[in-house]
């Protein structure tokens, strides 16, 4: 990824974080949306759930130029991700969905920064399967 993409997804991210609250809400309105068969998989309050999807991607997206730092919890994270019964599908799905949200908050995604957000989401996945490479995909 390069440095100009890293300053145009963090650019994006900050302005979605003081809205972050309604940003999560309309993403989980859209994902179960687009594939109802997923909200079975949530338990708990989705408001907590939100935020702590908001504070992961804070975390990821604050630290794209240095990957080492986050690797090791993105691993642990898209490991996790698979007990909870996440599938590799739905991190497409996800993709969609977040960039729907951005789009409905009329936060412009400029061109180059559109497709390393999409990428996100799917290395998390990618990350379990021990590939650091891949797993390096999904900050960029
Ligand atoms: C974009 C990448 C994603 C990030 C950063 C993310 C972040 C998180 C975080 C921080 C949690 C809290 C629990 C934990 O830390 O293990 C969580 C839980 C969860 N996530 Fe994700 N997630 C992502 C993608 C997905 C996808 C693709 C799905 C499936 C559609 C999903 C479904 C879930 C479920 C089912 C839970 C547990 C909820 C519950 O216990 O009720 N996540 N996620």
């Amino acid at each position: 990824m390069q440095p100009s993409q890293v300053s145009l997804v963090q650019a994006t991210f900050d302005k979605v974080l003081p809205i972050s609250d309604v940003a999560a809400q309309i993403f989980y309105d859209r994902l179960f949306q687009l594939d109802p068969s997923i909200r079975r998989l949530f338990n708990g309050d989705l408001r907590m759930q939100g935020k702590k999807l908001m504070d992961a991607l804070s975390i990821i997206v604050g630290n794209l130029n240095r990957p080492d730092r986050i690797l090791p919890g993105v691993r642990a994270l898209g490991r996790r991700h698979a007990a909870y019964g996440v599938e590799n599908h739905h991190y497409a799905t996800v993709g969609e969905a977040l960039l729907w949200t951005l789009a409905r908050t009329k936060v412009v995604v400029e061109g180059a920064a559109a497709a390393p957000v999409a990428a996100v989401l799917n290395g998390l996945v990618e990350a379990d399967t021990g590939a650091p490479t891949s797993a390096m995909a999904c900050v960029v």
